[in-house]
């Protein structure tokens, strides 16, 4: 049988107090309803319509996937209202799924598992079994076990409120069924709005069977209406990110303090110490080993190199056995070679260093291919920027640059070449030479330390020193 996938997210997110509309709040840094549409196309369903409302532009702008189809919720009358919104685009003789934009961590396998029982064409919903399940429509069940009805906790009386089996919302059914139990619903409960769980006691009434399957694990049927319960599910994604790192040979200090917002693929006996972050994609190689703080987004890190602290490494690549950091910053496009070691303050962007090439003090090094062998003395900067152009830095194998030197680019460094301490080389320097541009050191035998200067000195020595009106400066 076709499945068709309906995706309710037309909720305004009130009680998250924000301008972002709900669906779009990001856990585990993507969207909540990105979570979702991953577990929908596992289920490879004909078509996924998602309910839309409040923000609704947003969302779609969001999600501008060829997959999908929208259907406008202009008022929010209750979640049978909301998914009648998408039947007009649904055959009848497709199974329909209802998920929500805010239960982010449903599991395909669960999913499947439902779509499963209601193979024969009757109607599942997925329940979860609560200690305190206040606040959810719970599931009625007759002496004999089987699904009645659901109460709405609004709608309840003491003794349907003592029942633990909560109705998730997960549903599934029979198109054309479906599509005539919600044309019956009508809104005169205690919320004055259109049931979705009202369709069951239609369905039982015309002979349907009703199915509910416990959900396996609670997590995966929470929903988010507030910053804590985003939290609480941010904590469970993190714990499962941890486990798996765990599972696939990587050490972590601790398995509450680690990040993970994206996909990681680890080699074996990688180490990681505690608060770091790990975005997009990111590789790390065996017995790679992370230090406390480090951050790295979108990059791909070689066997044996170390990332020491608080390093942030964006858009990278490292080879084998480097030293990047304490501090370091690997931004864009920057390609660190085998051996090379990258020290504390040191920044590259767009920018090469070669097999075994150091920079390990307080550098900016932009749109630099240095070569193999390379020394970079502390403080050394790439002048890449002229105020409207960003200029390239050549460094040959073996050259040695001198710390607080600043390279004016366009500019090349020959091989071999040395640049004295202190130069500012706006001529490419030649190879094997020695390059320097340096004032001449003079020592004044008679000079002494100025004396505290008072009041008066002081306004006449400030005055001495404007600007002239004609913009030349003064004697
Ligand atoms: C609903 C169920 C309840 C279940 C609970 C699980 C109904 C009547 N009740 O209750 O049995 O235990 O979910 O969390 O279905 N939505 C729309 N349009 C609407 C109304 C809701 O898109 O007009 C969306 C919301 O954005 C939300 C979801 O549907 O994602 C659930 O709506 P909500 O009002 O939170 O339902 P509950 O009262 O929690
Ligand atoms: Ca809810």
């Amino acid at each position: 049988m076709s499945l068709s996938l309906v995706i309710l997210a037309a909720g305004q997110g009130k009680r998250m107090h924000s301008d972002l509309p709900k669906v779009l709040q990001p856990l585990a840094g993507r969207p909540l309803l990105g979570h979702v549409l991953t577990a929908a196309r596992q289920l490879a369903p004909s078509a996924i319509h998602i309910v839309y409302g409040h923000g609704g532009e947003q969302v779609q702008a969001a999600f501008p996937d060829a997959d999908l189809s929208w259907a406008l919720q202009a008022e929010q009358l209750g979640t049978g209202h909301a998914v009648a919104q998408a039947m007009p685009n649904i055959p009848d003789d497709h199974q329909v799924l209802i998920l929500y934009g805010d239960v982010p961590l449903i599991a395909a396998t669960t999913l499947r598992n439902l779509v499963e029982q209601a193979a024969d064409g009757g109607l599942a919903l997925l329940s979860v079994l609560l200690e305190d399940a206040t606040g959810y429509g719970r599931v009625l069940r007759d002496n004999a076990g089987n699904v009645y009805r659901i109460v709405e906790e609004k709608d309840a009386n003491r003794k349907e409120r003592t029942v633990r089996e909560a109705n998730t919302g997960v549903l599934i059914a029979k198109a054309a069924q479906l599509r005539q139990w919600l044309a019956s619903l009508k809104n005169d409960n205690a919320q004055g709005e259109y049931y979705l769980t009202d369709v069951i006691t239609v369905a039982v009434r015309d002979g349907v069977k009703v199915q509910a399957m416990p959900a396996p694990t609670i997590p995966e049927v929470l929903g988010v209406n507030d910053r804590l319960q985003l939290a609480d599910l941010e904590t469970e994604v993190r714990r499962r990110a941890a486990r798996t790192l765990m599972m696939a040979g990587a050490t972590l200090a601790d398995p509450q303090r680690i990040d993970v917002r994206g996909h990681v693929q680890v080699g074996r006996d990688v180490r990681i110490d505690v608060n770091v972050v790990l975005e997009g994609e990111v590789v790390l190689g065996d017995r790679v080993t992370l230090g406390p703080g480090v951050v790295i987004r979108n990059a791909t890190i070689a066997a044996d190199t170390q990332i020491r602290a608080y390093s942030v490494i964006d858009g990278a690549r490292v080879d084998a056995q480097c030293v990047i950091g304490p501090f370091a910053r690997l931004r864009p496009g920057s390609h660190i070679a085998d051996g090379a070691h990258v020290g504390n303050f040191v920044e590259l962007k767009n920018a090469t260093l070669g097999l075994g090439s150091k920079a390990n003090h307080l550098s900016y090094l932009g749109d630099a291919t240095i070569g193999a062998g390379v020394n970079i003395g502390a403080g050394t900067i790439t002048c890449n920027y002229d105020g409207k152009n960003k200029w390239p830095t050549v460094i040959e194998d073996g050259a040695f640059v001198g710390s607080g030197s600043m390279l004016v680019a366009p500019v090349v460094i020959g091989a071999d070449a040395t640049i004295g301490a202190g130069s500012t080389i706006n001529k490419s320097a030649p190879r094997g030479q020695l390059s320097l541009e340096r004032g001449r050191q003079q020592s004044f035998a008679t000079w002494k330390r100025p004396e505290k200067a008072d009041a008066n000195e002081r306004a006449a020595l400030i005055d001495r020193a404007r600007i002239k009106e004609d913009g030349s400066s003064p004697e």
